[in-house]
């Protein structure tokens, strides 16, 4: 795989701290253009808080992010999805008594001019339309997940930031989802990905940074990233 480009999102020493408690220490980390890049970290490492902090939802913190060149350190996460960055969130904070359909037309809410055609999620996500008249509280978990992600790719983001997408799903769900994930990459957007899947996740991306209690630890290309000892005992169990 082959990731040339230009950074779109690109987070310099980033540090964010919860009622002065520090929990990121100098984070920095890119995604550049075209490319899908993972965060790996075990429970507690910061992976949520550093997403959070890209979109504004962080208010103590040092640091700079920059996305498509443009210093958006602090800006409201509205103010991210018009410029082309959108987040898929780690409780999926879905509408749970609107139907499918519902909750996808409120995707489009928050961009003014561009979105993408429902018919066009529908051809990505079919099981999406079969159920576009169910309430989305009553979707299985992978339905939900994956309609989570749609909902994010109705503004036309140019990259999406995905927080533990297969949390609480099971092994075959968890491919279907990282399978289509690695699609939309595929089709051009550029992705920033939280897991902890490591193998899956490291196999569908460019590159990968490993986060230990608030540090960057380890980053590099995936497959250097798969054949690291250190990663290997760590995170692979081999
Ligand atoms: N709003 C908050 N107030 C105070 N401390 C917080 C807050 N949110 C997170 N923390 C703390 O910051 C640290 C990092 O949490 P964070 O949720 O970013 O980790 P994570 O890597 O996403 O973990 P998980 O894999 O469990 O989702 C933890 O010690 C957590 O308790
Ligand atoms: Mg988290």
């Amino acid at each position: 795989m082959t990731s040339a480009g230009f950074p779109l999102l690109d987070i310099r020493q980033l540090s964010v701290f919860y009622s002065g408690l520090q929990v990121l220490w100098d984070v920095s980390l890119y995604v550049n253009k075209g490319e899908i890049v993972t965060l790996l970290g075990a429970n507690g490492a910061g992976k949520t808080t550093l997403v959070q902090s890209v979109f504004g939802l962080t208010r103590d913190q040092k640091g700079h992010i920059f996305f498509e060149g443009n210093d958006i350190t602090g800006l409201p996460a509205y103010e991210m999805v018009k410029r082309g960055l959108a987040l898929v969130p780690e409780k999926r904070e879905l509408f749970p008594k609107m139907t499918v359909e519902e909750n996808l037309e409120i995707g489009g809410f928050s961009k003014k001019g561009e979105i993408v055609e429902l018919e066009e999620i529908f051809d990505f996500f079919p099981i999406l339309k079969e159920r576009k008249k169910q309430l989305a509280g009553t979707l299985s978990g992978g339905e939900q997940q994956m309609l989570a992600i749609a909902r994010a790719l109705i503004p036309k983001p140019s990259m999406i930031v995905l927080d533990e997408p297969s949390l609480g799903l099971s092994p075959l769900i968890v491919s279907s989802v990282l399978d289509a994930i690695k699609k939309l990459n595929e089709e051009g957007l550029s992705i920033l990905l939280v897991e902890q899947n490591v193998q899956h996740a490291l196999e569908m991306s460019h590159r990968g940074y490993i986060l230990e209690t608030g540090r960057i630890v380890r980053e590099g290309t995936s497959s250097d990233l798969l054949h690291d000892d250190q990663v290997q005992a760590s995170y692979l169990g081999t």
